[in-house]
């Protein structure tokens, strides 16, 4: 069940004098199952890429397959409803999304639009709130009461309710502490691992994507500069620098001390391993 791009070009207000194209020619298959990053600088066609993904964006050229169904630049897509029920897209501050009166309410609204009744709803609400750490205390609250954290974890929990088979998040930690980015990374590490859901997240955070992600893909204007896992990306410096991308610290730290003549092996991309690797050195 792939997801792939094939010649895909978006131009947004075709045939007017804003018109402005925002991808060129994306031929790319993403793999199920993991976690993948969407990389590229402000502006290089991230979001409107992923807005492919559940039809909220059609191609202007070529087409692109998610799951069994196929959308096709020029032909109008029937299966919105079906696409949707299947592919969650997280927007960066989905917490602006909520609107019922109850968080509880807020969750079950997506299942019950799917047509699940209104009990077995709040079974699967209240499961995915615990899932993203909403505290019981809180599902009876107004969202509006709720830290904009809680707000995100409450808005995720709402696509989750839906049971989507690909989760799409653009910028989900944007603007949250470093802890609450990190628990929020951990979250979807959780979901992709343990609940089988393929995960493609959108970040300028290259310490979440070294960390977390299992491949990577980037962007530059509008264009696909390159697709590969996570250690290929992160052991070429050229491949980081011809994507204009600043490294994590570990990678900076590892680039310095093979300058210096201390080479360190490719395997070690932990600030834990890196340890070992230079004390075990020291002892020998
Ligand atoms: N509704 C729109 N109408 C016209 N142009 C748009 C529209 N939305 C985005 N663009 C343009 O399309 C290009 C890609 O935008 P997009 O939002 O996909 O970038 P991005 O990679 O997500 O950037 P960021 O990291 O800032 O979120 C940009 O040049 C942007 O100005
Ligand atoms: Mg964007």
């Amino acid at each position: 069940m792939p997801i792939r791009f094939e010649k895909v070009d978006f131009e947004y207000s075709p045939e007017t004098p804003f018109a402005f194209k925002a991808l060129t020619d994306i031929n790319l298959e993403l793999a199920m199952d993991k976690m993948t990053a969407i990389i590229g600088a402000t502006g290089s066609g991230k979001t409107t890429l992923v807005q492919h993904l559940n039809a909220l964006l059609l191609p202007t050229a070529g087409q692109v397959t998610v799951l069994d169904w196929q959308i096709k630049a020029g032909q109008k897509f029937t299966k919105v409803k079906d696409l949707r029920h299947r592919v969650g897209l997280v927007f960066q501050f989905a917490e602006y999304q909520l609107f019922e009166e109850t968080v509880l309410k807020d969750v079950c609204f997506g299942p019950q639009n799917f047509g699940v009744s209104e009990e077995e709803a709040v079974k699967i609400a209240r499961e995915s709130l615990k899932i993203v750490g909403i505290a019981e205390s809180d599902f009876e609250k107004s969202p509006l009461e709720l830290s904009g954290g809680q707000k995100r974890r409450v808005a995720i929990a709402g696509i989750l309710a839906m049971k989507p088979q690909i989760l799409v998040l653009d910028e989900p930690t944007a603007g949250l502490d470093p802890q609450g980015a990190e628990n929020m990374m951990e979250l979807f590490r959780k979901i992709n691992k343990e609940n089988g859901i393929t995960v493609l997240i959108v970040t300028h955070n290259m310490e979440h994507v070294l960390q977390y992600c299992d491949e990577v893909v980037v962007l530059e204007k509008g264009q696909l500069l390159m697709q590969t896992d996570i250690k290929t990306f992160f052991e070429n410096y050229e491949y980081m620098e011809k994507a204009n991308i600043n490294p994590p610290a570990i990678i900076r730290f590892k680039e310095l001390l093979r300058k210096n003549g201390l080479e360190i092996s490719s395997d070690v991309l932990d600030i834990d391993s890196l340890a070992k690797e230079i004390a075990g050195r020291y002892r020998k």
